[in-house]
């Protein structure tokens, strides 16, 4: 193994793994030796993520965890704390978009959801996860953001609001979180070939003026996040915190 991103002895949990980025990013972390705790709302759908993370050699479990739930997210901290008794990496992927239109016609309902799990989600996370890491000397939280919380997603506003936070909410903890030993990172994606994003790669013309502001012409694949989010939790990183640091084929550059 390259013993520049060795996670060797570190324990990190990744929120929404059961597929999509977060599946790429647990795997990449349990590839790199970190013990992955593999979690989404469904436990049963982290545990084919659990069993190929450990046919190639590493090590991994499921944990059910409902972001939008704050006292799910203590109950998980407190089980990571019992059973590793340490959490070195946080990475906040698990995110929701239930509502797309115009935003002055939003569901109040929708509108609290994106909240309760985009912003609250990773708030909660974050603040257990600092306190917990704080205990064993620190560690390095990675929020998913998105170029949609810097360019507003067509029809997507609410999400766009909540990733916009994302991205305040990564500039504040890594400020207060650093005395903690704490380093705290974003990730902005580019469109990423997931489900999440379907209807969107699948509809031609839709992909076609997507594709015509992104330099490289192509949307991303999960393991192109992965890599930026190992690089950020890695110790090749140790001196950069606050950064949040674009994956979209150049789509921020113009
Ligand atoms: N794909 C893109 O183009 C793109 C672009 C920019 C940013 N992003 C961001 O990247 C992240 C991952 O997106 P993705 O495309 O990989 O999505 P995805 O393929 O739809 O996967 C979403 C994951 O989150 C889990 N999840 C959903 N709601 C949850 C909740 N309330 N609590 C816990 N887990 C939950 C899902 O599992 P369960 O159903 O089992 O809970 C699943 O594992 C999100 O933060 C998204 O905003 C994606």
């Amino acid at each position: 193994m390259d013993d520049t991103f060795d996670l060797g002895g570190k324990v990190a949990l990744v929120t929404g793994a059961s597929r999509g980025i977060g599946e790429a990013i647990a795997k990449s972390l349990g590839a790199h030796g970190a013990h992955v705790v593999v979690s989404s709302r469904k436990a049963e759908a982290c545990a084919r993520v659990v069993s190929e993370i450990e046919q190639t050699g590493g090590r991994a479990e499921a944990m059910a965890c409902h972001i939008g739930e704050p006292s799910q997210i203590a109950d998980a901290m407190q089980r990571i704390e019992a059973s590793c008794g340490r959490l070195d990496i946080l990475v906040n992927n698990a995110a929701t978009n239930p509502y797309f239109g115009p935003v002055v016609d939003a569901d109040l309902g929708a509108f609290q959801k994106t909240v309760d799990v985009n912003i609250r989600g990773f708030f909660v996370a974050s603040c257990a996860a600092a306190k917990l890491m704080q205990k064993n000397g620190g560690g390095a939280i990675v929020n998913v953001a998105s170029i949609s919380g810097v360019v507003p997603g067509p029809n997507q506003g609410i999400y766009s609001i909540t990733k916009a936070a994302v991205i305040g909410l990564t500039k504040v903890f890594a400020a207060e979180c650093a005395t903690m030993g704490v380093r705290v990172n974003a990730v902005l994606p580019g469109i990423t070939e997931t489900r999440f994003t379907t209807a969107l790669v699948e509809d031609e013309a839709l992909l076609g003026h997507y594709l015509e502001h992104v330099p490289m012409r192509r949307v991303a694949q999960p393991s192109e996040i992965a890599g930026a989010v190992l690089y950020l939790v890695s110790p090749v990183a140790t001196y950069t915190t606050g950064a949040c640091l674009p994956v979209d084929g150049g789509y921020l550059v113009k």
